[in-house]
Protein backbone atom coordinates (compact mmCIF):
# COMPACT_ATOMS: atom_id res chain seq x y z
CA UNK A 1 0.00 0.00 0.00
CA UNK A 2 2.93 2.14 0.48
CA UNK A 3 5.14 1.33 -1.64
CA UNK A 4 1.87 1.82 -4.57
CA UNK A 5 1.84 5.66 -3.36
CA UNK A 6 5.33 6.12 -2.89
CA UNK A 7 4.84 5.29 -6.89
CA UNK A 8 2.30 7.39 -7.36
CA UNK A 9 3.94 10.52 -5.41
CA UNK A 10 7.15 10.25 -7.38
CA UNK A 11 4.73 9.23 -11.02
CA UNK A 12 3.11 12.91 -10.09
CA UNK A 13 6.50 14.60 -9.91
CA UNK A 14 7.76 13.11 -13.04
CA UNK A 15 4.54 14.55 -14.66
CA UNK A 16 5.45 17.95 -13.24
CA UNK A 17 9.22 17.93 -14.31
CA UNK A 18 8.25 17.24 -18.33
CA UNK A 19 5.65 20.23 -18.05
CA UNK A 20 8.76 22.32 -16.29
CA UNK A 21 11.14 21.02 -18.75
CA UNK A 22 9.53 23.93 -21.03
CA UNK A 23 11.27 26.59 -19.01
CA UNK A 24 15.06 24.80 -19.26
CA UNK A 25 17.30 26.85 -21.66
CA UNK A 26 20.10 25.31 -22.99
CA UNK A 27 24.02 26.84 -23.75
CA UNK A 28 22.90 27.53 -27.05
CA UNK A 29 19.27 29.11 -26.36
CA UNK A 30 20.95 31.43 -24.64
CA UNK A 31 23.70 31.97 -27.16
CA UNK A 32 21.19 32.98 -29.27
CA UNK A 33 19.48 35.46 -26.85
CA UNK A 34 23.08 37.26 -26.57
CA UNK A 35 23.72 37.53 -30.04
CA UNK A 36 19.80 38.82 -30.74
CA UNK A 37 20.17 41.28 -27.95
CA UNK A 38 23.91 42.61 -28.82
CA UNK A 39 22.12 42.67 -32.43
CA UNK A 40 19.15 45.23 -30.81
CA UNK A 41 21.82 47.20 -28.55
CA UNK A 42 24.06 47.86 -31.72
CA UNK A 43 20.71 49.34 -33.89
CA UNK A 44 19.97 51.34 -30.91
CA UNK A 45 23.23 52.82 -30.82
CA UNK A 46 23.09 53.95 -34.37
CA UNK A 47 21.10 57.08 -35.73
CA UNK A 48 19.70 54.98 -39.04
CA UNK A 49 18.28 52.32 -37.13
CA UNK A 50 17.85 53.71 -33.45
CA UNK A 51 14.07 54.87 -33.94
CA UNK A 52 12.94 50.79 -34.84
CA UNK A 53 15.38 49.38 -32.30
CA UNK A 54 13.94 47.86 -29.35
CA UNK A 55 16.51 48.36 -27.18
CA UNK A 56 16.69 51.76 -27.33
CA UNK A 57 20.80 52.57 -25.69
CA UNK A 58 19.35 56.17 -24.39
CA UNK A 59 22.57 58.09 -23.63
CA UNK A 60 22.72 59.58 -20.13
CA UNK A 61 25.20 62.31 -20.64
CA UNK A 62 27.43 61.02 -18.01
CA UNK A 63 30.60 60.80 -19.31
CA UNK A 64 33.76 59.13 -18.43
CA UNK A 65 35.82 62.11 -17.33
CA UNK A 66 34.85 63.85 -14.67
CA UNK A 67 36.09 67.40 -13.83
CA UNK A 68 36.76 67.04 -10.07
CA UNK A 69 33.42 67.66 -7.57
CA UNK A 70 31.73 70.01 -5.70
CA UNK A 71 31.85 69.40 -1.84
CA UNK A 72 28.65 70.00 0.39
CA UNK A 73 25.77 68.64 1.56
CA UNK A 74 23.40 67.09 -1.60
CA UNK A 75 19.75 66.33 -1.77
CA UNK A 76 18.51 63.02 -3.38
CA UNK A 77 15.13 61.67 -4.57
CA UNK A 78 14.30 58.04 -5.23
CA UNK A 79 11.31 57.46 -7.42
CA UNK A 80 10.86 54.24 -9.48
CA UNK A 81 10.79 51.05 -7.32
CA UNK A 82 8.52 49.71 -4.91
CA UNK A 83 9.04 53.18 -2.68
CA UNK A 84 9.41 56.64 -2.81
CA UNK A 85 13.19 57.70 -1.21
CA UNK A 86 14.99 61.20 0.24
CA UNK A 87 17.98 60.62 1.28
CA UNK A 88 20.59 63.47 2.31
CA UNK A 89 24.04 62.80 1.50
CA UNK A 90 27.40 64.59 1.79
CA UNK A 91 30.05 65.06 -0.43
CA UNK A 92 33.55 65.16 0.89
CA UNK A 93 37.14 65.37 0.04
CA UNK A 94 38.63 62.19 0.95
CA UNK A 95 42.54 61.05 0.84
CA UNK A 96 44.32 61.13 -2.44
CA UNK A 97 41.68 63.26 -3.79
CA UNK A 98 39.01 60.38 -3.97
CA UNK A 99 35.81 61.90 -2.44
CA UNK A 100 33.86 60.26 0.27
CA UNK A 101 30.62 59.87 0.57
CA UNK A 102 28.77 59.90 4.31
CA UNK A 103 25.02 59.22 4.00
CA UNK A 104 23.78 61.77 6.63
CA UNK A 105 20.43 61.19 6.95
CA UNK A 106 18.50 58.81 4.85
CA UNK A 107 14.21 57.87 4.96
CA UNK A 108 12.02 55.73 3.68
CA UNK A 109 8.72 56.63 3.74
CA UNK A 110 5.38 58.02 1.78
CA UNK A 111 6.92 61.38 0.21
CA UNK A 112 4.53 63.43 2.62
CA UNK A 113 6.34 62.35 5.38
CA UNK A 114 9.76 62.56 4.17
CA UNK A 115 9.34 65.95 2.87
CA UNK A 116 7.80 67.52 6.08
CA UNK A 117 11.38 65.40 8.02
CA UNK A 118 14.08 67.22 6.16
CA UNK A 119 11.50 70.81 5.97
CA UNK A 120 13.57 72.04 9.51
CA UNK A 121 17.21 71.02 7.93
CA UNK A 122 16.80 72.65 5.15
CA UNK A 123 15.51 75.83 5.90
CA UNK A 124 16.95 79.16 3.87
CA UNK A 125 19.01 76.64 1.94
CA UNK A 126 19.05 75.88 -1.62
CA UNK A 127 20.28 72.40 -1.84
CA UNK A 128 21.40 70.87 -5.05
CA UNK A 129 18.84 67.78 -5.75
CA UNK A 130 19.84 64.84 -7.89
CA UNK A 131 16.39 62.52 -9.25
CA UNK A 132 17.13 58.97 -9.60
CA UNK A 133 14.07 58.39 -11.45
CA UNK A 134 14.00 54.76 -12.92
CA UNK A 135 12.06 54.73 -16.18
CA UNK A 136 13.02 55.00 -19.94
CA UNK A 137 14.10 58.68 -20.50
CA UNK A 138 15.55 60.77 -23.95
CA UNK A 139 17.93 63.10 -22.54
CA UNK A 140 19.10 66.51 -24.49
CA UNK A 141 21.50 66.88 -20.92
CA UNK A 142 22.27 65.33 -18.08
CA UNK A 143 19.30 67.18 -16.04
CA UNK A 144 16.80 67.72 -19.32
CA UNK A 145 15.03 64.46 -20.79
CA UNK A 146 11.63 63.14 -21.37
CA UNK A 147 10.07 60.31 -20.47
CA UNK A 148 9.64 57.83 -23.37
CA UNK A 149 6.95 55.25 -21.62
CA UNK A 150 6.24 54.11 -18.16
CA UNK A 151 7.16 50.59 -17.73
CA UNK A 152 6.63 48.21 -14.39
CA UNK A 153 2.77 48.93 -13.84
CA UNK A 154 3.11 53.01 -13.79
CA UNK A 155 0.52 54.73 -15.30
CA UNK A 156 0.32 58.61 -14.58
CA UNK A 157 -1.30 60.52 -17.03
CA UNK A 158 0.69 63.60 -18.20
CA UNK A 159 3.96 62.48 -17.71
CA UNK A 160 5.19 60.62 -20.91
CA UNK A 161 6.51 63.26 -23.92
CA UNK A 162 7.64 65.91 -20.63
CA UNK A 163 10.52 66.86 -19.29
CA UNK A 164 10.64 65.05 -15.99
CA UNK A 165 13.04 67.26 -14.76
CA UNK A 166 10.70 70.23 -15.44
CA UNK A 167 8.19 68.20 -13.85
CA UNK A 168 9.28 67.74 -10.72
CA UNK A 169 10.59 71.61 -10.47
CA UNK A 170 7.21 72.40 -10.96
CA UNK A 171 6.32 70.30 -8.05
CA UNK A 172 8.83 71.86 -5.77
CA UNK A 173 7.49 75.51 -7.00
CA UNK A 174 4.08 74.66 -6.05
CA UNK A 175 5.06 73.57 -2.47
CA UNK A 176 6.53 76.70 -2.23
CA UNK A 177 7.94 75.56 0.92
CA UNK A 178 11.55 73.99 -0.25
CA UNK A 179 14.36 75.84 -2.33
CA UNK A 180 15.56 72.89 -4.14
CA UNK A 181 17.62 73.06 -7.70
CA UNK A 182 17.85 69.88 -9.82
CA UNK A 183 21.19 69.46 -11.09
CA UNK A 184 20.97 66.08 -12.56
CA UNK A 185 18.64 63.31 -13.04
CA UNK A 186 19.92 59.55 -13.42
CA UNK A 187 18.27 56.33 -14.25
CA UNK A 188 18.55 53.76 -11.33
CA UNK A 189 21.23 51.61 -13.10
CA UNK A 190 23.29 54.96 -13.67
CA UNK A 191 23.40 55.86 -9.79
CA UNK A 192 24.35 52.33 -8.88
CA UNK A 193 27.21 51.96 -11.56
CA UNK A 194 28.27 55.86 -10.35
CA UNK A 195 27.78 54.63 -6.28
CA UNK A 196 30.08 51.68 -6.82
CA UNK A 197 32.43 53.55 -9.15
CA UNK A 198 33.83 54.84 -5.31
CA UNK A 199 34.75 51.58 -4.68
CA UNK A 200 35.98 50.19 -7.45
CA UNK A 201 37.11 52.09 -10.35
CA UNK A 202 36.90 49.40 -12.54
CA UNK A 203 33.37 49.65 -12.12
CA UNK A 204 31.80 50.22 -15.71
CA UNK A 205 28.19 48.60 -15.81
CA UNK A 206 25.72 49.16 -13.36
CA UNK A 207 22.25 46.56 -13.51
CA UNK A 208 19.00 46.09 -11.56
CA UNK A 209 17.12 43.09 -10.94
CA UNK A 210 14.04 43.92 -9.30
CA UNK A 211 10.26 45.19 -9.34
CA UNK A 212 12.41 45.89 -13.31
CA UNK A 213 15.29 44.84 -15.02
CA UNK A 214 18.10 46.93 -17.10
CA UNK A 215 22.06 47.19 -17.45
CA UNK A 216 23.39 50.84 -17.99
CA UNK A 217 27.48 50.91 -19.25
CA UNK A 218 30.16 52.89 -20.42
CA UNK A 219 30.41 52.97 -24.25
CA UNK A 220 32.72 54.61 -26.53
CA UNK A 221 31.78 57.96 -27.49
CA UNK A 222 32.09 57.19 -31.34
CA UNK A 223 29.25 54.71 -31.45
CA UNK A 224 27.13 56.93 -29.53
CA UNK A 225 25.88 58.13 -32.89
CA UNK A 226 22.97 60.08 -31.08
CA UNK A 227 25.48 62.51 -29.06
CA UNK A 228 28.13 64.66 -30.83
CA UNK A 229 31.67 64.06 -30.79
CA UNK A 230 33.99 61.12 -30.25
CA UNK A 231 35.96 61.59 -27.38
CA UNK A 232 36.00 59.19 -24.18
CA UNK A 233 32.87 56.81 -23.15
CA UNK A 234 29.42 57.99 -21.99
CA UNK A 235 27.54 55.69 -20.23
CA UNK A 236 24.51 54.28 -21.99
CA UNK A 237 21.09 53.47 -20.27
CA UNK A 238 20.22 50.20 -22.36
CA UNK A 239 16.63 49.96 -21.32
CA UNK A 240 16.94 46.13 -22.38
CA UNK A 241 13.73 44.88 -20.49
CA UNK A 242 12.04 45.89 -23.85
CA UNK A 243 13.91 43.25 -25.74
CA UNK A 244 11.32 41.33 -27.58
CA UNK A 245 9.47 43.61 -28.68
CA UNK A 246 10.27 42.97 -32.38
CA UNK A 247 9.48 39.14 -31.69
CA UNK A 248 13.27 38.47 -30.42
CA UNK A 249 11.96 36.23 -27.46
CA UNK A 250 8.91 34.69 -29.26
CA UNK A 251 10.28 31.28 -29.36
CA UNK A 252 10.87 31.20 -25.86
CA UNK A 253 8.20 32.66 -24.78
CA UNK A 254 5.72 30.23 -22.91
CA UNK A 255 1.91 30.00 -22.48
CA UNK A 256 2.19 31.93 -18.55
CA UNK A 257 4.20 34.84 -20.14
CA UNK A 258 1.76 35.54 -22.71
CA UNK A 259 -0.49 35.72 -20.26
CA UNK A 260 0.98 37.86 -17.87
CA UNK A 261 1.90 39.94 -21.17
CA UNK A 262 -1.97 40.36 -22.24
CA UNK A 263 -2.72 41.10 -18.52
CA UNK A 264 -0.60 43.70 -17.78
CA UNK A 265 -0.90 47.48 -18.68
CA UNK A 266 1.68 47.78 -20.87
CA UNK A 267 0.79 44.49 -24.18
CA UNK A 268 3.65 43.59 -25.98
CA UNK A 269 6.20 45.41 -24.41
CA UNK A 270 9.26 45.06 -21.81
CA UNK A 271 8.85 41.18 -22.72
CA UNK A 272 12.63 40.84 -21.98
CA UNK A 273 11.38 42.24 -18.48
CA UNK A 274 8.30 40.02 -18.24
CA UNK A 275 10.41 37.00 -17.93
CA UNK A 276 12.67 38.56 -15.28
CA UNK A 277 11.55 41.04 -13.37
CA UNK A 278 10.24 40.80 -9.47
CA UNK A 279 6.93 42.34 -10.73
CA UNK A 280 6.08 39.27 -12.70
CA UNK A 281 8.20 36.72 -12.11
CA UNK A 282 5.87 35.37 -8.95
CA UNK A 283 2.55 35.61 -11.16
CA UNK A 284 4.80 33.06 -13.70
CA UNK A 285 4.65 30.73 -10.75
CA UNK A 286 0.84 31.42 -9.74
CA UNK A 287 0.57 30.38 -13.53
CA UNK A 288 2.11 27.59 -13.34
CA UNK A 289 0.31 26.14 -10.05
CA UNK A 290 -3.39 26.73 -11.57
CA UNK A 291 -1.93 24.85 -14.86
CA UNK A 292 -1.12 22.00 -12.46
CA UNK A 293 -3.82 22.24 -10.70
CA UNK A 294 -5.96 22.04 -13.72
CA UNK A 295 -3.58 18.88 -14.91
CA UNK A 296 -5.01 17.58 -11.26
CA UNK A 297 -0.96 17.35 -10.53
CA UNK A 298 -1.18 19.64 -7.39
CA UNK A 299 -4.06 20.13 -4.69
CA UNK A 300 -5.77 17.29 -5.62
CA UNK A 301 -6.83 19.28 -8.80
CA UNK A 302 -8.56 22.36 -6.24
CA UNK A 303 -7.30 25.87 -6.67
CA UNK A 304 -8.31 28.23 -3.44
CA UNK A 305 -9.69 31.31 -4.56
CA UNK A 306 -6.74 33.19 -3.30
CA UNK A 307 -4.76 31.06 -6.14
CA UNK A 308 -7.00 32.18 -8.37
CA UNK A 309 -6.52 35.90 -8.13
CA UNK A 310 -4.27 37.64 -10.32
CA UNK A 311 -1.21 39.27 -8.52
CA UNK A 312 -1.71 37.46 -5.06
CA UNK A 313 1.41 35.29 -5.31
CA UNK A 314 3.94 37.48 -4.63
CA UNK A 315 7.70 37.29 -5.93
CA UNK A 316 8.97 37.55 -2.58
CA UNK A 317 7.30 34.23 -1.75
CA UNK A 318 9.61 32.48 -4.12
CA UNK A 319 12.66 33.58 -2.21
CA UNK A 320 11.11 32.21 1.24
CA UNK A 321 9.92 28.90 -0.32
CA UNK A 322 13.39 28.46 -2.54
CA UNK A 323 15.03 29.30 1.14
CA UNK A 324 13.32 26.75 2.97
CA UNK A 325 15.01 23.86 4.54
CA UNK A 326 13.94 20.79 4.50
CA UNK A 327 11.31 20.67 6.74
CA UNK A 328 8.93 22.71 4.43
CA UNK A 329 7.54 24.17 6.76
CA UNK A 330 7.70 28.05 5.15
CA UNK A 331 6.64 26.45 2.64
CA UNK A 332 3.55 25.00 3.99
CA UNK A 333 2.71 28.19 5.71
CA UNK A 334 2.82 30.02 2.94
CA UNK A 335 0.68 27.58 0.97
CA UNK A 336 -1.99 27.45 4.19
CA UNK A 337 -2.11 31.67 3.79
CA UNK A 338 -3.43 30.59 0.56
CA UNK A 339 -6.27 28.58 1.97
CA UNK A 340 -4.86 25.42 0.68
CA UNK A 341 -3.74 22.25 2.74
CA UNK A 342 -1.09 21.00 1.28
CA UNK A 343 0.92 17.10 1.48
CA UNK A 344 4.70 16.89 1.26
CA UNK A 345 4.49 16.16 -2.57
CA UNK A 346 2.43 19.36 -2.96
CA UNK A 347 5.26 21.35 -1.35
CA UNK A 348 8.25 19.76 -3.12
CA UNK A 349 6.03 20.52 -5.90
CA UNK A 350 5.60 24.10 -5.44
CA UNK A 351 9.21 24.34 -4.80
CA UNK A 352 10.22 22.82 -7.92
CA UNK A 353 7.91 25.97 -10.03
CA UNK A 354 9.55 28.73 -8.65
CA UNK A 355 13.00 27.41 -8.86
CA UNK A 356 12.17 26.43 -12.39
CA UNK A 357 11.22 29.93 -13.23
CA UNK A 358 13.65 31.72 -11.16
CA UNK A 359 16.47 29.87 -12.70
CA UNK A 360 15.49 30.25 -15.90
CA UNK A 361 15.13 34.08 -15.60
CA UNK A 362 18.42 33.85 -14.10
CA UNK A 363 19.81 32.95 -17.14
CA UNK A 364 17.89 34.93 -19.43
CA UNK A 365 19.23 37.96 -17.32
CA UNK A 366 22.57 36.18 -17.73
CA UNK A 367 22.50 36.55 -21.64
CA UNK A 368 21.87 40.34 -21.44
CA UNK A 369 24.64 40.88 -19.71
CA UNK A 370 27.21 38.79 -21.02
CA UNK A 371 26.09 40.68 -24.66
CA UNK A 372 27.11 43.70 -23.03
CA UNK A 373 30.45 42.43 -21.73
CA UNK A 374 31.38 40.58 -24.30
CA UNK A 375 30.58 43.92 -26.57
CA UNK A 376 32.41 46.22 -24.03
CA UNK A 377 35.93 43.46 -24.45
CA UNK A 378 35.63 43.43 -28.48
CA UNK A 379 34.92 47.30 -28.58
CA UNK A 380 38.24 47.91 -26.42
CA UNK A 381 40.18 44.96 -28.64
CA UNK A 382 41.31 43.96 -25.10
CA UNK A 383 42.11 40.21 -24.99
CA UNK A 384 41.07 39.93 -21.44
CA UNK A 385 38.49 42.37 -20.26
CA UNK A 386 38.86 42.81 -16.15
CA UNK A 387 35.68 44.58 -15.28
CA UNK A 388 33.38 45.43 -12.21
CA UNK A 389 29.66 45.34 -12.21
CA UNK A 390 27.57 46.80 -9.69
CA UNK A 391 24.49 45.55 -8.63
CA UNK A 392 20.96 46.18 -7.19
CA UNK A 393 17.34 45.35 -6.72
CA UNK A 394 15.49 42.74 -4.67
CA UNK A 395 15.48 39.87 -6.54
CA UNK A 396 19.30 39.72 -7.14
CA UNK A 397 19.84 40.20 -3.42
CA UNK A 398 17.31 38.73 -1.35
CA UNK A 399 16.52 35.70 -3.60
CA UNK A 400 18.51 32.08 -2.18
CA UNK A 401 20.23 31.40 -5.18
CA UNK A 402 19.28 33.85 -8.19
CA UNK A 403 22.89 35.70 -7.46
CA UNK A 404 24.87 32.23 -7.65
CA UNK A 405 23.50 30.64 -10.70
CA UNK A 406 23.62 34.33 -12.60
CA UNK A 407 27.51 34.64 -12.25
CA UNK A 408 28.28 30.99 -13.42
CA UNK A 409 25.85 32.04 -16.39
CA UNK A 410 27.24 35.05 -17.37
CA UNK A 411 31.07 33.65 -16.48
CA UNK A 412 30.36 30.70 -18.53
CA UNK A 413 29.28 32.81 -21.71
CA UNK A 414 32.29 35.51 -21.07
CA UNK A 415 35.36 33.92 -21.88
CA UNK A 416 38.18 36.36 -21.63
CA UNK A 417 36.22 38.61 -19.08
CA UNK A 418 37.53 38.69 -15.29
CA UNK A 419 34.03 39.62 -14.16
CA UNK A 420 34.06 41.36 -10.44
CA UNK A 421 30.05 41.89 -8.97
CA UNK A 422 29.92 44.34 -6.43
CA UNK A 423 26.58 44.80 -4.45
CA UNK A 424 25.52 48.54 -4.30
CA UNK A 425 24.42 49.87 -1.11
CA UNK A 426 21.76 52.68 -1.28
CA UNK A 427 22.97 52.79 -4.66
CA UNK A 428 20.54 55.12 -6.25
CA UNK A 429 20.74 57.75 -3.76
CA UNK A 430 24.18 58.06 -3.16
CA UNK A 431 24.94 57.57 -6.98
CA UNK A 432 22.53 60.40 -7.99
CA UNK A 433 23.95 62.80 -5.05
CA UNK A 434 27.50 61.88 -6.05
CA UNK A 435 26.43 62.91 -10.09
CA UNK A 436 24.67 66.11 -8.90
CA UNK A 437 27.84 66.95 -7.43
CA UNK A 438 30.03 66.90 -10.39
CA UNK A 439 26.94 68.45 -12.28
CA UNK A 440 27.02 71.34 -9.83
CA UNK A 441 31.25 71.90 -10.42
CA UNK A 442 30.59 71.85 -14.25
CA UNK A 443 27.57 74.16 -13.94
CA UNK A 444 30.41 76.52 -11.89
CA UNK A 445 33.02 75.95 -14.37
CA UNK A 446 30.86 77.32 -17.41
CA UNK A 447 29.94 80.37 -15.18
CA UNK A 448 26.20 79.35 -15.10
C1 LIG B 1 12.46 49.31 -15.87
C2 LIG B 1 12.74 50.76 -16.28
C3 LIG B 1 14.22 51.05 -16.22
C4 LIG B 1 14.77 50.69 -14.85
C5 LIG B 1 14.43 49.25 -14.50
C6 LIG B 1 14.90 48.85 -13.11
O1 LIG B 1 13.03 48.47 -16.80
O2 LIG B 1 12.24 50.99 -17.58
O3 LIG B 1 14.47 52.42 -16.48
O4 LIG B 1 16.15 50.86 -14.82
O5 LIG B 1 13.03 49.05 -14.58
O6 LIG B 1 14.29 49.61 -12.11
Amino acid sequence: MLDHRARMESGRKEKVERILSEFRLKEEDLKKVMYRMQKEMDRGLKLETHEEASVKMLPTYVRSTPEGSEVGDFLSLDLGGTNFRVMLVKVGEGEEGQWKVKTKHQMYSIPEDAMTGTAEMMKHKKLPLGFTFSFPVRHEDIDKGILLNWTKGFKASGAEGNNVVGLLRDAIKRRGDFEMDVVAMVNDTVATMISCYYEDHRCEVGMIVGTGCNACYMEEMQNVELVEGDEGRMCVNTEWGAFGASGELDEFLLEYDRVVDETSLNPGQQLYEKIIGGKYMGEIVRLVLLKLVDENLLFNGEASEKLKTRGTFETRFMSQIESDSDDRKQIYNILTAFELLPSGTDCDIVRMVCESVSTRAAQMCSAGLAGVINRMRESRSQETLKITVGVDGSVYKLHPSFKDRFHATVRQLTPGCDITFIQSEEGSGRGAALISAVACKMACMMGQ
